[in-house]
């Protein structure tokens, strides 16, 4: 078990073998750029592979993973990752893909205390509170949580769409949509939640943000 890391290094070298083998320019290809149409927003679960689940290859998908697939707009590394992809990659979807049996989410609906990961959580608690009419009523517990997972996912989409970062593509008219999905671990179907967003008219007005210095009218 100690060693158990040695396996992946020898896999490694058995998929080196078989890309080579179908494809001699597998690699050279590759390490000319990237030109990747997607950004994928996902959770840390080791159950959601993002490249396996929507069968993407490397060099098709840019990829940021964290507990519970959140957009949070104080995290560096998330806005880093939403800049590069639409500022310098282009991308031209943006995807949040939650999933149903989510642990973050799960944790986030009870209140035992987990220690530093508590703070992270808050953020999914915030969406419980906004949702916490339709949530609450859902007496069924897995019922809850499951509307609770999709509720997260669509809640990410809009946050997404509040960034100067979206807004900015929006406003010179680059093809960018954002989506909204969920995954079923126990079957393997993602389902679209279809909160397709592509242009700032869809949020709330409070969150439009305009390029001149307007506060100083
Ligand atoms: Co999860």
């Amino acid at each position: 078990m100690l060693k158990s890391y040695l396996k992946l290094l020898e896999n490694n070298k058995t998929w080196v073998a078989e890309q080579n083998s179908i494809d001699p320019d597998f690699f050279s290809d590759l390490a000319k750029g990237q030109s990747p149409e997607y950004l994928w927003i996902g959770c840390s679960d080791s159950r959601v592979p993002a490249n396996e689940i929507t069968g993407t290859k490397p060099g098709e998908m840019f990829v940021h993973r964290n507990i519970a697939n959140m957009v949070v707009h104080s995290d560096m590394n998330l806005l880093s990752v939403l800049s590069y992809a639409v500022e310098v990659l282009k991308v031209k979807h943006v995807i949040v893909c939650g999933h149903y049996g989510c642990g973050g989410v799960k944790a986030a609906m009870g209140n035992k205390q987990y220690g530093l990961i508590d703070n992270w959580l808050r953020h999914i608690k915030d969406v419980y509170r906004f949702h916490s009419k339709e949530l609450d009523a859902i007496v069924d517990m897995d019922a809850r949580e499951r509307r609770f997972v999709e509720v997260n996912v669509i809640e990410q989409v809009l946050d997404l769409g509040k960034t100067s970062i979206v807004q900015n593509a929006w406003k010179k008219e680059q093809p960018l949509h954002l989506h909204g999905w969920v995954y079923d671990i126990k079957d393997g179907i993602i389902d679209d939640l279809n909160v397709n967003l592509t242009c700032t008219k869809d949020l709330h007005s409070v969150y439009h943000l305009d390029n001149e210095n307007d506060h100083t009218k």
